[in-house]
């Protein structure tokens, strides 16, 4: 296990497109993993994409814990907010409504800043796991904003090209003035 050095927004490597996994079996794709897990914690990120670690591979990890779903949403509708630590291999995405929300993201890639990206609020998500089984999940919330931004890395895209309104990209330190007063 290694913690591996993180691609910043400019670096080529987060502008191409990644190319499919051939083996997902493969021990240096389960090294990969390991390592992006490892290196994804360590820098207390949500989730990680292979392009961000200069691997050119459709590998993410992510995780959406409980405690950055929404917490106003009655327990039986928070189930597909939250996601255990998980691997996607080749991932695909499916939107599965026409509903768009807005949330604040962030991206280990262009540290020190966030940004108002809105993004479909309901999808469909297929891959293969670390062990090649067939993961299918349907997600909202926060689990499917960072399913969506993982997979745009793997296509190139870092959230600031998703973004409508480039006043909303802003330093993590000045967040308090676009926090609501509730
Ligand atoms: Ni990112």
């Amino acid at each position: 296990m290694a913690i591996l050095k993180i691609a910043r927004m400019g670096h080529p490597v987060l502008a191409l497109p990644a190319r499919a996994v051939p083996d997902p079996k493969a021990p240096e794709i389960r090294r990969l993993i390991n390592d992006m897990v490892e290196t994804m914690l360590d820098a207390n990120g949500a989730g990680l994409a292979a392009p961000q670690v200069h691997v050119p591979l459709r590998v993410v990890v992510f995780q959406a814990p409980d405690d950055r779903a929404d917490p106003d949403l009655a327990d039986q509708e928070r189930f597909d907010h939250t996601a255990p630590m998980t691997v996607l291999i080749n991932p695909e995405i499916e939107i599965l409504g026409p509903q768009k929300e807005g949330g604040w993201e962030g991206c280990l890639s262009v540290p020190g800043l966030r940004g108002w990206v809105e993004r479909p609020v309901h999808i469909r998500y297929r891959g293969l796991g670390i062990d090649g089984e067939k993961i299918e999940r349907v997600a909202r919330g926060f689990h499917a904003r960072v399913v969506q931004h993982e997979c745009d890395h793997l296509e190139g895209r870092l959230y600031p090209s998703r973004m409508d309104d480039m006043t909303k990209l802003i330093f993590e330190s000045e967040m308090r003035h676009f926090q609501v007063a509730t």
